[in-house]
């Protein structure tokens, strides 16, 4: 039994190499599991002391269109410490900023390093980038998608409440990048997501469209609903994001409008939620808009363990896919 169950990870392990990662729907349950349970693996060794080697004689560039504090500092040091070298390519240092086709920049970066980390003002421009790369790419954000923030957030709640499946995960707020993996990954590993966002600011129909088919596929739910105090109830985990994502500053006052004061997460939501309910939030926070600072130091917040678990899965990832 215990041959079978290695031989299976093995398998599986396999199957990762060499992969892009853009967004969630392009991974299984089982694969999920496997990149949560080897994040695990990475975490108690780094608690130990010790670091990998799985990265050795590799090099992974980091193009960045968009500023970064938790994604690329995790990244940077995750490949420092599986032993390989890390460049931070600022978009503006490269040909791209002066119209060199991503195709062409793909062909070339692939030749030189062995992963691309990109965060990207615009999801097709990542596609494309993998489509001619045949080294890895990786999703570090992208207007549609942060699959790496998932599943970070994937593992804090597994570490937190002891498992995944059933739990009720409530999303408040807008329904953006980090919202939509999180719905990708919560509908793959059977949990019940109900999304609360004011009307017009729903998550992408297709998302959702993919994101039910994939909930019904792993006995999950996904519910959308404009009411957050409805959507709290019975809550194990509420989650937030701010309301003006990068790139969409000139909407900020509309937005706040549209979104305050009923989709913060304040205290009284939180009095709604269960008891033992975790409170998370990708960061940056702005606080007193989407949360309240009293809830984001307050005891029910977990959001610091879970920047510090982006470390841990972006290890896993590039121990995996590279
Ligand atoms: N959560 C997250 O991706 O943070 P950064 O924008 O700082 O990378
Ligand atoms: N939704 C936010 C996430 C930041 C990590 C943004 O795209 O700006």
């Amino acid at each position: 039994m215990q041959v079978q169950t290695i031989s299976l990870r093995y398998v599986r392990k396999m199957e990762l190499k060499g992969r892009h990662l853009l967004s969630l729907k392009d991974f299984t349950r089982e694969e999920i599991q496997l990149i949560l349970d080897t994040s695990s693996d990475l975490k108690r060794q780094r608690y130990r002391g010790e670091l990998g080697t799985s990265l050795l004689g590799r090099s992974v560039g980091m193009v960045f269109e968009r500023p970064s504090t938790r994604t690329r500092v995790s990244f940077e040091v995750a490949v420092n410490e599986l032993s390989g070298d890390s460049l931070f390519l600022s978009s503006q240092e490269l040909q791209l900023s002066r119209g060199e086709p991503i195709a062409d920049t793909a062909r070339v970066l692939s030749r030189y390093l062995h992963g691309i980390v990109i965060r990207a003002t615009n999801h097709e421009h990542v596609v494309e980038l993998a489509e001619y790369s045949d080294v890895p790419v990786i999703n570090a954000l992208t207007p549609m998608y942060h699959p790496c923030q998932a599943l970070a957030d994937l593992l804090t709640i597994r570490e937190k409440l002891h498992e995944l499946e059933g739990l009720k995960l409530v999303y408040i707020g807008d329904g953006n990048n980090v919202c939509q993996s999180l719905m990708i990954g919560g509908a793959t590993m059977g949990l019940e997501v109900t999304v609360a966002t004011p009307p017009g600011y729903e998550p992408n129909p297709e998302v959702t469209a993919f994101a039910r088919e994939r909930a019904e596929e792993n006995m999950a739910q996904l519910e959308l609903t404009n009411d957050p105090k409805a959507a709290v109830e019975e809550a194990d985990v509420l989650y937030t994001d701010v309301f003006v994502s990068m790139g969409q500053d000139e909407e900020r006052k509309k937005r706040l409008a549209a979104f305050l004061p009923d989709y913060q997460i304040n205290e009284a939501l939180v009095e709604l939620a269960a008891p033992h309910s975790i409170v998370m939030h990708c960061l940056p926070a702005h606080r007193d808009e989407e949360i309240t600072d009293a809830v984001i130091e307050g005891p029910h917040s977990v959001v610091w363990d879970q920047a510090e678990n982006r470390l841990h899965t972006e290890k896993a990832i590039l121990a995996l896919l590279l």
